[in-house]
């Protein structure tokens, strides 16, 4: 007998990545029977719209409802860390966008383009989302490092408010509607004012190595999606006043020279990514060209002239190691609700 749709608890479901998740899980028509959607107390109640009709949100509570099969968890590490357990315990597949159990030991972090062949049997278990700028990366660096192979990635993020959540979208626009109304800048959401302004990433700083969280999980993350602990990156995350789509500068030493045509054609084949790259017109990726798009852009390809071996032709037409790209990805999609629901179908439709 055929196996069921699966029932559906999407957590976090009011938030910046949860409405997306409906969305997503609406465009893609995702199979499923019944599907609820769980915030805090503050926004039981609320309809959320879907499929021409609405969702009750209901208060996540203690116990975990019975007879789902799929949850998608959205609602910060610590409700993660609270709700996993019980929900595999009761035989639910989660599928974790927070960043509670990304480097757990046996719990697979997953980009389906990339290593859906780790575990994802069905059953009562965690599958992690990894992070959002992550993810962006290594769906333009992955192909490279299969076809040509990377020694090294140096990578310069440019990430939205979304990436912080619908407050950080909402005090984006206050802030700078408070600047061109004339008012002093101030910092209502980051420790630095955002309107007009951008600052190292928000996240917890290590003082000893001197790295961002958001910069440690890009190393850390990307090891463990390769599968490879040798992996070498050197990332500077930003925050920049943007309200959506993540961008990222990206510097690459492969392990052997080739070509850009080799590289361009490595990219070509690449399922999840478009090239915007046209250098008569400077047409090139964009916040807002990825917004609300579900590929990865990928423009500026260029070999890196400082690697360039002497005499060689700048054109990139001389095999040479170092290449430099800009991608712009929309990380409430790819890099979270999209990539959740990618997984969800290759396990339940
Ligand atoms: N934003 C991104 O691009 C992105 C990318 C990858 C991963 N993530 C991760 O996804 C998670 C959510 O991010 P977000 O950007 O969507 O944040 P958000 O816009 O602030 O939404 C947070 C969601 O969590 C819910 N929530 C908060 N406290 C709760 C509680 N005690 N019980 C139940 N639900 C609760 C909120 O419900 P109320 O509306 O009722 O408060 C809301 O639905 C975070 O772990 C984040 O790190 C985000």
């Amino acid at each position: 007998m055929p196996t069921p749709p699966p029932n559906i608890a999407i957590v976090g479901a009011t938030g910046a990545v949860g409405r997306e998740m409906l969305a997503v899980l609406e465009q893609r028509n995702f199979k499923h029977r019944a599907i609820r959607a769980f915030a805090s107390p503050r926004s039981a109640g609320q309809q959320l719209p879907y499929r021409g009709t609405t969702i009750t949100v209901e208060a996540l509570t203690d116990a975990w409802p019975s007879g789902i099969d799929c949850a998608l968890l959205s609602a910060g590490s610590g409700i993660s860390k609270a709700v996993a357990p019980k929900a595999v315990a009761s035989g639910t597949v989660v599928i974790d966008n927070s960043s509670a159990f990304r480097m757990t030991p046996g719990v697979p972090l997953i980009v389906p383009e990339i290593n859906m062949h780790a575990d994802t049997a069905n059953g009562g278990r965690i599958i992690a989302n990894p992070n959002c700028s992550t993810i962006i990366l290594l769906m333009a660096a992955t192909p490279l490092h299969r076809a040509l192979g990377i020694e090294r990635m140096v990578v310069s993020t440019y990430q939205a408010a979304s990436g912080a959540g619908w407050q950080a979208m909402e005090a984006l626009e206050n802030e700078s509607r408070a600047v061109l109304a004339g008012q002093p800048h101030h910092a209502s959401i980051f420790h630095e004012p955002y309107a007009f302004n951008l600052f190292c990433h928000n996240s917890a700083m290590d003082p000893t190595t001197g790295l961002n969280a958001e910069e440690q999980k890009m190393i850390s993350e990307t090891r463990k999606i390769w599968g490879d602990e040798t992996v070498r990156i050197s990332a500077t995350c930003v925050r920049v006043p943007v309200l959506r789509a993540h961008c990222e500068s990206v510097n690459i030493t492969l392990k052997k020279p080739a070509t850009l045509a080799q590289v361009r054609a490595a990219l070509a084949q690449a399922p999840g990514v478009q090239i915007i790259d046209d250098r008569a017109s400077n047409t090139f990726p964009t916040p807002l060209k990825a917004t609300g798009g579900d590929d990865v852009l990928i423009g500026r390809l260029r070999a890196d002239p400082s690697q360039l071996p002497p005499n060689a032709n700048p054109d990139g037409s001389t095999p040479t190691l170092g290449f430099d790209l800009f991608i712009a990805g929309d990380q409430l999609r790819k890099g979270a609700a999209l990539n959740a629901v990618q997984i969800a179908e290759r396990i339940f439709n």
